[in-house]
């Protein structure tokens, strides 16, 4: 008789050996294929925002589907020209000289692959060789591809695979001085404004400021990863708009077709203007049937009653996190913001099982949650989410945590 859970499939061993296997999903919720129920606080790692089994998203891609699947990039569609048109509207939000063009891809990983190409194709361009170096920061988590996993300093994830990318360097996040080093020299600085993998850490303005001032001064573009962050989950559509941060270069992926592959990276006239015919280019990236789900994620998420919803429901769930930390002496302290949230938890150094334990337990009590560097849980809720499910949610967590919290 099958249970809930797969043992070893036919998955290549970078995956767990064992996986719940979820059948069907609604709102905030998903089953198992023996039917339990579990509150979805993991939102497939931030992606499904408006929550499962939208009709309205199944609706729109059975019909492009039907209309026209895919063209490839030779031509275009009128759903990837809305969607093009709107994103760069919207990244006039962000308050720096804008935006002038949207190159769509499948993924997280490849809309920060084509900032690396476009930020070293313009600074060749512009700068003449050998100002290619590019800067990310600890604790950052840019993907798994070998440009993107370069900017992703994490031992573990790099290690098996040097050489990595050239002229690549790593400072530590948040650290004033350690922006001294950027020169003319530098084609791009990326980062996350709040870091999701890495742990809810965000940028502080003094950084903020300090990066955009160096930056202007040098012309290095400022590429912000708002993959996990962005498109409403902290309350505004970028989290940038919040935290002081006119980027010169945006990408966007997880959530923008709602749990279909789409990526966006948005460029600014002076990189668009330098940039030639085949430079970049991708078979499926923007395709009709994504691009007309990610235009009604937009309807949704750039109504202002909405993401004034997540802003309250973000604050209640600071709240209630506060609740959990301050009755709770395993967890330190709340992170994160709006919906996309940290616990990060008293752990001695090298304890690489109790965040396991605790997501397994959460698990258990039918509650999905995340982890985030080596000692936090992630919450990220679809945005969709009910005041009464982040009570529910968080009242389960509560439980979990006093009960392991007590094991020695
Ligand atoms: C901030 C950030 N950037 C990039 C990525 C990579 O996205 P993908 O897994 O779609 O390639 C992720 C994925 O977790 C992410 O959180």
């Amino acid at each position: 008789m099958k249970d809930a859970f797969v043992r070893n499939p036919p998955f290549p061993k970078n995956y767990a050996d064992e996986f719940l296997v979820l059948d069907h999903g609604k709102g905030s919720w998903v089953w198992d294929r023996e039917g339990k129920r579990y509150l979805d606080f993991s939102s497939g790692i931030a992606v499904t925002a408006l929550g499962h089994g939208r009709r309205d998203l199944a609706r729109i891609a059975a019909r492009q589907m039907k209309k026209l699947t895919h063209v490839s990039n030779l031509f275009t569609t009128e759903p990837a020209l809305e969607l093009a048109n709107r994103l760069v509207t919207t990244g006039d939000r962000l308050g720096g000289r804008g935006f002038s063009a949207v190159h769509l891809g499948n993924s997280g990983t490849e809309a920060n692959e084509a900032a690396i190409k476009y930020a070293r194709v313009y600074a060749l361009r512009t700068k003449g060789e050998g100002h290619h170096k590019l800067l990310s920061f600890t604790g950052a988590f840019h993907g798994r591809t070998l440009g993107s996993l370069s900017l992703t300093p994490t031992e573990k994830y790099q290690k098996p695979y040097h050489p990595l990318l050239p002229g690549v360097e790593t400072a530590p996040y948040n650290d004033l001085a350690a922006l001294d080093r950027l020169n003319e020299g530098y084609a791009a600085v990326f980062l996350e404004p709040l870091q999701g993998e890495g742990g809810l850490d965000r940028i502080s303005p003094a950084f903020a400021a300090k990066l955009q001032d160096l930056c202007h001064r040098y012309d290095i573009l400022i590429v912000a990863d708002e993959i996990q962050c962005g498109m409403g989950r902290t309350g505004t559509f970028f989290a940038s708009e919040q935290l002081g941060l006119s980027p010169d270069i945006v990408t966007l992926a997880k959530p923008l077709a709602g749990g279909l592959p789409l990526s966006a990276t948005l460029i600014p006239a002076k990189v668009n203007s330098i940039v030639h015919v085949g430079d970049h280019g991708t078979t499926f990236g923007g395709g009709p049937v994504t691009s007309a789900v990610a235009n009604r994620m937009l309807d949704v998420i750039l109504n202002e009653k909405f993401l004034k919803s997540v802003q309250d429901k973000g604050k209640l769930f600071g709240d209630l996190l506060e609740g959990i930390r301050a009755r709770t002496p395993l967890v330190r302290e709340v992170k994160g913001m709006g919906l996309l949230r940290g616990l990060a938890l008293n752990l001695n150094s090298g304890d690489n099982s109790t965040l396991s334990r605790v997501i397994d337990a959460a698990q258990r009590h039918g509650l999905l949650i995340l982890r985030a560097g080596t000692n936090v849980l992630r919450l990220a809720p679809p945005l969709t989410v009910s005041p009464s499910e982040l009570k529910h949610g968080t009242e389960l967590l509560s439980v979990v945590l006093s009960t392991l919290g007590s094991v020695p």
